[in-house]
């Protein structure tokens, strides 16, 4: 796999039909990779991959399996040459993983078949609370204080790869600290579409949007933030997943172990992420003063200069993008929104 030639390497994406792999194959497609998915649909559909298929104009190679079921994973490996492993196949809900703590900790931990690259979508959460910001990959991560069974898993995951490392030198492994991902791509076709009410601000201001839901809860107004709201680094889900293109490339310099944030840098608040969609969508967005949530964390946002400086990578995409392909994900009528989109003179 030392040529630059990358058409034919195949790309093994566990959870590749979810919101953020059904992007990251979009991408790998894009520059010559050839994804093979594997979901068992736990969180997705089919319509999802047909939509996907749609997107990049030909057909995928998927299964449709669960990935502990080891005697089909292994099957994969005999039928193709996976030249890395890009694993986004997990469970989470914060919420849920709160519930049936075991069932996290199990469905996090994958294993490894002789294939040397390995690239794992961990998360934020994984730094705890805050000791300064903006956070950088060196930040401690001390996991007693992450305080629901999620967060643990990917801390647990990180440093089985990081034992991995140790005992193989010759691996490969990149995890990738995720911040918030929104949006969608730009075809509108694809994007989050969470069973049930959503826990996360940007689908639950979009139902609002639409009218599925009847308005915001502000969860926390006297936080130590500009406006009294919770901030977070919300990062355009295609910016995440050319991130992971990027990475691959990292795979074939034999890298190790690596880290990296993928956020803006920029931190927005709730009552500036309403405002935004409700430009985006051209609607009134009602909302609601709440007491916080437990276990919410005041500002949260990266330093992400590691990933530029060694994937060559930066998010390129701004709110107002993250808003107006969320709209057009979630069905808002698209004359509207690309109108309102070339109104604001981005390129689209
Ligand atoms: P998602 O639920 O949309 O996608 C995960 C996919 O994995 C789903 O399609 C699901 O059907 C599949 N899956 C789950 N368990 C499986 C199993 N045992 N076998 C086969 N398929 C299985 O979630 P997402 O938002 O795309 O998240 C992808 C990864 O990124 C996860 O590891 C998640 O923890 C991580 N992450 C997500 C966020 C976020 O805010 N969305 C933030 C940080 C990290
Ligand atoms: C953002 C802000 C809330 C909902 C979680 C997980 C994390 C990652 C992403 C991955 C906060 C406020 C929210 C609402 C609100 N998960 N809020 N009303 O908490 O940063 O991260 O999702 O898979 O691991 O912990 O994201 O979108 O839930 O919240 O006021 O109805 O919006 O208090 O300030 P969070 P979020």
């Amino acid at each position: 796999y030392k040529s630059d030639n990358q058409q034919h390497l195949k790309i093994l994406v566990p959870g590749g039909i979810g919101y953020i792999g059904s992007h990251c194959v979009i991408e790998l497609v894009k520059v010559g990779y050839e994804p093979i998915l594997v979901d068992n649909g736990c969180n997705s559909s089919l319509e999802c991959l047909s939509r996907v298929e749609q997107i990049v104009g030909k057909k995928l190679i998927h299964y449709e399996i669960d990935i502990l079921d080891v005697n089909q994973l292994e099957r994969i490996f005999t039928e193709h040459t996976i030249f890395a492993i890009l694993h986004l196949a997990a469970l989470k809900s914060v919420g849920e993983s709160i519930q049936k703590p075991l069932l996290y900790y199990r469905n996090n931990c994958m294993e490894k078949f002789g294939v040397k690259n390995f690239l794992f979508s961990s998360s934020a959460t994984v730094y705890g609370s805050p000791q300064y910001l903006p956070l950088d990959e060196k930040h401690p991560c001390v996991g007693d204080q992450i305080t629901n069974p999620y967060g643990k898993s990917k801390y647990v995951a990180e440093h089985i790869l990081k034992d991995a490392s140790i005992a193989h030198k010759d691996w490969n492994i990149v995890i990738l600290r995720y911040f918030n991902p929104v949006g969608a791509h730009e075809s509108g076709k694809i994007g989050e579409d969470p069973v049930g009410t959503p826990n996360n601000l940007m689908p639950y201001v979009a139902q609002v949007a639409v009218g599925r839901l009847p308005h915001v809860n502000v969860m926390g107004t006297d936080y130590d933030t500009p406006d009294g709201t919770g901030v977070r680094d919300y990062i355009h889900v295609v910016d995440l997943a050319i991130g992971h293109v990027a990475a691959m490339n990292k795979f074939k310099e034999n890298c190790g172990l690596k880290i990296y944030n993928l956020g803006t840098g920029h931190g927005y608040s709730v009552l500036e992420m309403i405002k935004a969609l409700e430009k985006a969508s051209g609607r009134n967005i009602a909302f609601k003063n709440c007491p916080r949530r437990p276990g919410d964390l005041a500002s949260v946002y990266a330093d992400p200069q590691l990933a530029a400086k060694e994937l060559n990578w930066t998010a390129k995409r701004g709110l107002d993008e993250m808003c107006m392909y969320k709209c057009l994900s979630i069905g808002f009528d698209e004359f509207h929104t690309r109108l309102w989109y070339n109104h604001c003179g981005l390129v689209g």
